[in-house]
């Protein structure tokens, strides 16, 4: 299977820590954040990965992963030109990505346990029907992220940043697809933040009863603002990847 790391985006709430570096260049734990997807993603098997950023940046992250070759896995990039939100970002790997089902990790979301299991359950589920996967976590405060709505325990729909969640969980930022949420992005109209949105494209497998989840057992961090880069750099504190010699585990 085939991934795509989304790492664009202007970073805008974690100013001025972003004004002259990407997000996923700051550091979580013992690493750049953006090895922590990347890592997750090799650990399931998955080495081809597409890698998505802005113009801005470009020249730091290619700086820093080149190739992809010392972190064992091999790198397609695509620039990402203005911001236009998670699934348009997602939709510039439609040729990278081709007839296949394949699993997406925003580049802010670190995670505690390794996601073979729910790469092989969506393989799965590929080759039985089609469809798509989110991956679900209990928080205190569903309110900051994509929050699933339940009928019976099937996702009845997913809302965005809702003012009153109607459940305790996240939608956290790893998600499966067939190849047909490409042709569901080109229907999306932006947000009112003025962005194509994620929850929208699952949405479309919920409206079609497509939409499968799974639950994280171990912890999970979203380090897209101050509050959770500083929880997510406690949480992966002690976070090594033994598979990278000689990288920060002296
Ligand atoms: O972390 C999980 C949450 O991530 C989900 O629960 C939400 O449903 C989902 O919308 C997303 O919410 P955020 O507000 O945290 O998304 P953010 O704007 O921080 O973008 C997350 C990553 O996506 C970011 O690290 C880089 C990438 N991205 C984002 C945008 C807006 C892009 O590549 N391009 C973009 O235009």
């Amino acid at each position: 299977m085939k991934g795509v790391v989304l790492a664009g985006g202007t970073g805008s709430r974690l100013y001025p820590l972003t004004r002259v570096t990407n997000k996923h260049l700051l550091p979580v734990g013992r690493y750049p954040m953006i090895y922590h997807p990347l890592l997750r993603l090799r650990r399931a098997g998955v080495t081809e990965i597409g890698l998505v950023t802005s113009p801005e940046h470009m020249g730091d992250v290619v700086n820093l992963l080149g190739s992809g070759s010392r972190l064992g896995v091999d790198l397609t990039y695509r620039v990402q030109d203005e911001p236009g939100g998670i699934a348009q970002a997602l939709g510039l790997c439609e040729s990278f990505v081709g007839k296949e089902p394949f699993v997406v990790v925003l580049g802010d979301n670190i995670l505690g346990e390794d996601i073979r299991d729910d790469v092989e359950a969506f393989a799965k589920q590929a080759r039985d029907s089609s469809g798509a996967r989110v991956l679900l976590k209990e928080v205190h405060d569903p309110e900051r992220y994509g929050v699933p709505e339940f009928d019976g325990d099937r996702i009845s729909r997913v809302i965005e940043k809702p003012a009153n969640p109607p459940s305790s969980y996240s939608v956290i930022g790893i998600y499966f697809y067939d190849p047909s949420v490409f042709d569901y992005i080109r229907t999306l109209t932006p947000s009112q933040r003025g962005e194509l949105e994620i929850s929208d494209v699952s949405n479309r497998y919920a409206e079609k009863g497509q939409l499968t989840h799974g639950v994280l057992s171990s912890w999970w961090g979203d380090a897209g603002t101050f509050e959770g880069l500083e929880e997510a750099n406690r949480l992966a504190r002690d976070l090594v990847y033994e598979e990278l010699p000689g990288v920060a585990n002296e």
